[in-house]
């Protein structure tokens, strides 16, 4: 008997199967198609309407947890890779969505990857499933970044007990800017912006400041909420300042967290004029970053 309405119960909640959607570009769209599947207590997995592009070490980890503080608003559990990785595109659709939590039908799923802001193939993928998904891309100074990117790989290599090079080794080379240094490419955030705006517009896309959401981060956050047309929830209750971390923490229904150790990481000590070389090779590129998305951020 249990099992027969159980049975029933299955049967009268499984949603009809969404048609597929032509690309805009006429493109066969991304097979196979993706089916809702729901669960008796009224969840169900969904694709992302929102998700987190980038860039690795801007502050992607504080961003989805504060934005999981929103009622509307559901987290993927881990960075999903889906875009990027080729053995993960491959699996199609389908099983992005098996890496989606489960949610109710209001709710939002975001999940955040911060390697698809530099992966040049990206952007016409994502436009592909959803041309109307919204972005958040959050940045720092090109320059903390770049000291951030690399004090993460020196970590994870001494971890490994694997050889680290001091960062001056890796930054110059004859005396110049090193360009082949990867984490330095990853700072010239107006070369991968204009990947972006060849699939998707400004309209679609909120550039976060994350200097400013590590500063203070209520203001960004109501701005972040108002881009995603979420209804204001955040509030100024939601974040306390822990001194002896020197940053916000964040409230949730009384459940108080701060985000791991690890991303209050010290940065290597860098030779000043080197950091001033530093410094002065980001000037330009960032006023073309500024032009891109007609916007100015207070990097030094
Ligand atoms: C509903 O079921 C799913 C799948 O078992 C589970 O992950 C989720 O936590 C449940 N949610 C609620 C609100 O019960
Ligand atoms: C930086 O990365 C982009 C995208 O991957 C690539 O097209 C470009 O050639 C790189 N620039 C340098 C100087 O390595
Ligand atoms: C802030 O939000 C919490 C719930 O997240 C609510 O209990 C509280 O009343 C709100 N405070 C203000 C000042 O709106
Ligand atoms: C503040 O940070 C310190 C150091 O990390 C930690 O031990 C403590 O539990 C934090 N306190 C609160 C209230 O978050």
């Amino acid at each position: 008997m249990a099992a027969v309405l159980l049975g029933l119960l299955l049967f009268a909640m499984q949603s009809p199967p969404v048609p597929s959607r032509p690309t805009a570009d006429g493109r066969p769209p991304l097979p196979p198609t993706s089916l809702p599947t729901s669960h008796p207590n009224g969840t169900l997995q969904q694709l992302p309407k929102i998700i987190i592009i980038g860039v690795r070490k801007g502050g992607t980890r504080a961003l989805i947890e504060m934005l999981s503080l929103h009622s509307a608003v559901a987290a993927a559990q881990n960075e999903v890779h889906f875009f990027d990785w080729e053995s993960h595109f491959q699996k199609g659709l389908p099983w992005y969505l098996s890496q989606m939590p489960y949610t109710f039908p209001g709710q939002l799923t975001v999940e955040k990857t911060p390697a698809y802001f530099t992966s040049s193939k990206v952007p016409k993928r994502i436009h592909q499933m959803d041309p109307d998904i919204k972005l958040l891309l959050i940045l720092r100074d090109p320059t903390e970044r770049v000291l951030s990117d690399y004090t993460q790989v020196f970590y994870n290599r001494l971890q490994k007990h694997k050889h680290c090079q001091p960062i001056e080794s890796v930054l110059v080379k004859d005396g110049e800017i090193n360009l082949g240094y990867k984490a330095l490419n990853r700072s010239l955030y107006y070369v991968h912006m204009q990947n972006w705006l060849q699939y998707f517009t400004l309209g679609s896309i909120y550039v976060v400041d994350g200097d400013e959401l590590i500063r203070d981060p209520f203001p960004e956050m109501k701005k972040v909420e108002s881009f995603l047309n979420l209804e204001p929830q955040i509030n100024t209750s939601n974040f306390y300042f822990n001194k002896t971390k020197g940053f916000y923490c964040l409230r949730d229904h009384g459940r108080e967290r701060c985000l791991h150790d690890s991303k209050g990481r010290a940065h290597p000590n860098v030779a000043p004029a080197i950091l001033q070389k530093l410094y002065q090779f980001f000037h330009e590129p960032n006023q073309k970053f500024f032009e891109l998305v007609g916007r100015t951020f207070n990097w030094k």
